[in-house]
């Protein structure tokens, strides 16, 4: 049967190895449930679904106590840290899963179904928490069913349909989040529209929350700084104004009463347009706190994003949010959270850590990754993603020494946050597979994965993912997990190899367009990042034309601060090098560049010929589709080196490395 990729990793088929399938019968007859909530329910009914597709045998639920069965418990074991995590005993004669809560029961019956259907031993113990309390999705969807960088159709979100009509994707969708531990969802986009708050808006916002509640997921709202005027009629949104402070108050109750649960704000403000506190002269903090004081009484939490920048053609956006946040740190209410981009530009393909990460000891900071290939080939490209996030999340920071790396800042162990947030820019949308290319999928279920445990290994969830979504012969996962793994470095050789950065394409951010020098805003052009000159190529952060890299701990601009001993994949983020100058590879700057570029296209074309060979293994209509995106790919990649190489080639007047070929 043609496989539209509709049911994401949660394919639950009959398993094939009949010894295998064999030992999962046997072990697992019935499913107990002792404690009986909404959520154990689904827990239950899930195990019910995965147990009978892998079995091929109807198993039932029942709630005594009996031999050879999957029992559901609420209870405590020492090796539980957080109120959301799970134990599981299982052996041939059955498994015991434990949590102090019904969400870790459920987080428990999905790491079981994973073992199963990774064809693993089922002789095993295992004891999971969270290392981050908040694992979110920012949908930048919008009201009228489009998606801000969204390339996979229009919204999840049939706002026209609701509150009366549940798409029953609304159920697919919070499984397939459950299932790799995410808890939150902030459901419109963060150029939010004050229309998420009217009455008409909170009543169907309220029916997604009452879907997604039993599988453990909490609702956000992306709210718009100038409601109190847009919608409450006010004159200002200044918010230390006392009407202002009251309007809010009083929405922050209504939303309650729709929502008991509600998860909170997430707010985008003085950035790239959008209204924010700085309109009326005061600070981030002041905007963050009136909203943090509305939410008193209550459990949400304020998210307040950090991804502002000014309009100054000699400035670095690279320090801006660094300046206007550092002062502020210690005067944030305790509800307060400040998401950060990974990076301090905007999801590039490949950013140094934010130098926020570390040195914000009284603020608890949030990690906003990018889901969505904003920056990264759209749905086209096959990039795997895992490999850049742990590559941030294992940064070192050096805040308090070594080993204080982005992953301990955002997990809180480093500076003892109370409330710590990982958030993902979802991918998700109306076409049949969920997120336009096949591969997308692995992207969110990665985030979900390091979300809730940032230490697994990009390869292993590469890994789970295979063997769960495309294929389980052991061959085959070898080769699909090494194709993706090489597919970020591949995708950032042909198109910012070095270190380079924003040379997209204008507005749509998609393509090459190295040569834009004039935009709306002087820091939205792409000579405005890469600084290319007759005398070389970067943007010097050394404090030649930027100071930037003074916003690191000592060891950080140690490691970065010279061309010679450096990582080369960060080189051109702080240097600006002679087209001569020598790298410690043998090349120099100009050379090394252009092998980049050529390699980046030549291993599209490797990309092709492994997925090609994998076609036995995989079901066809998955194969045709990756294969037809592949093409695109190679075609792009191409362009992308085509161009890149014709517009520097200006700048340096140097012939082609030796061995490498004109562009056609
Ligand atoms: C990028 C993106 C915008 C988005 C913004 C944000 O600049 O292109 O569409 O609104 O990030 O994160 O707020």
């Amino acid at each position: 049967l043609a496989d539209d990729g509709s049911r994401l990793w949660l394919k639950y088929d009959l398993i094939q190895d009949e010894a295998y399938r064999k030992s999962v019968q046997k072990a697992f007859r019935q499913i107990i449930v002792l404690d009986q909530t909404e959520t154990t329910q689904v827990a239950a009914d899930e195990l019910q679904k995965a147990l009978s597709g892998f079995t091929g045998k109807t198993i039932s639920i029942n709630n005594s106590p009996a031999n050879k069965s999957i029992v559901l418990k609420l209870g405590s074991d020492p090796r539980i840290q957080k109120n959301e995590g799970f134990t599981i005993s299982s052996t041939s004669k059955g498994a015991e899963i434990i949590s102090p809560s019904d969400e870790g029961l459920l987080y428990g019956a999905f790491a079981l179904i994973r073992r199963i259907q990774t064809g693993q031993s089922l002789d095993f113990e295992l004891a999971e928490s969270p290392k981050v309390q908040v694992r979110m999705l920012n949908h930048w969807d919008n009201a009228n069913g489009t998606v801000e960088r969204g390339y996979a159709g229009s919204s999840i979100w049939k706002w026209f349909e609701l509150p009366y009509r549940i798409d029953p994707r609304y159920i697919e969708y919070a499984r397939a989040n459950a299932s790799i531990g995410i808890n939150a969802a902030s459901i419109n986009n963060v150029n939010a529209s004050s229309r998420f708050l009217t009455a008409e808006y909170l009543e169907k916002i309220k029916a997604v929350a009452d879907v997604l509640r039993p599988y453990g997921i909490k609702v956000f709202i992306s709210v718009n700084f100038r409601s109190p005027r847009t919608l409450g009629g006010l004159e200002t949104s200044d918010p230390l104004d006392p009407g202002v402070r009251q309007w809010w108050k009083y929405k922050t109750e209504e939303i309650h009463r729709y929502i008991p649960d509600f998860g909170g704000y997430l707010v985008k403000a003085n950035s790239e347009g959008e209204p924010g506190p700085q309109d009326y002269g005061r600070t981030h903090a002041d905007g963050a706190n009136m909203l943090a004081d509305a939410m008193k009484g209550h459990e949400g939490v304020v998210i307040w994003r950090a991804f502002v920048y000014e309009a100054d053609p000699n400035g670095d956006r690279f320090k801006e949010a660094f300046n206007q946040f550092k002062p502020l740190d210690g005067t944030f209410h305790p509800k307060v959270i400040v998401q950060v981009k990974n990076g301090p530009i905007d999801f590039m393909p490949r950013e140094p850590f934010h130098p926020m990460f570390g040195v914000f000891p009284k603020t608890p900071l949030a990690m906003e990754f990018q889901i969505t290939q904003e920056y990264l080939g759209h749905s086209t490209h096959l990039t795997y993603l895992a490999p850049m996030f742990e590559e941030v999340l294992d940064s070192d920071t050096y805040a308090k020494g070594e080993g204080s790396t982005v992953g301990k800042v955002i997990d809180g162990s480093l500076n003892n946050y109370q409330v710590t947030v990982m958030a993902g820019v979802a991918n998700t949308g109306s076409d049949a597979n969920w997120t336009g290319h096949p591969f997308g999928q692995s992207n969110w279920y990665a985030f979900g994965r390091l979300a809730w445990d940032h230490t697994l290994s990009s390869e292993q969830i590469a890994e789970e993912w295979t063997k769960m979504t495309l294929t389980k012969k052991p061959k085959a996962v070898k080769e699909v997990v090494d194709l993706m793994m090489k597919s970020h470095p591949t995708y950032v050789k042909y198109t910012y190899p070095l270190g380079l950065a924003h040379m997209m394409g204008e507005g749509h951010h998609y393509g090459p367009q190295p040569w834009l020098e004039k935009s709306g805003r002087p820091d939205w052009t792409s000579v405005y990042y890469h600084r290319t000159a007759k005398d070389g190529i970067g943007f010097d952060r050394t404090g030649g034309m930027s100071d930037a890299l003074s916003l690191y701990s000592p060891d950080v601009q140690k490691a970065w601060g010279d061309p010679q001993t450096m990582d080369l994949n960060y080189l051109l983020w702080f240097h600006h090098l002679d087209w001569d100058y020598e790298l410690p590879t043998g090349k120099t700057v100009w050379n090394e560049l252009m092998t980049r570029y050529y390699q980046g296209v030549d291993e599209v074309e490797e990309l092709q010929k492994q997925w090609n060979s994998l076609k036995p293994y995989i079901d066809q209509e998955i194969f045709e589709n990756v294969k037809g995106r592949l093409a695109i790919q190679h075609k792009e990649a191409l362009w992308w080196r085509d161009s890149c190489y014709l517009y520097f080639k200006q700048f340096s007047e140097k012939p082609l490395p030796v061995g490498l070929e004109e562009p056609k």
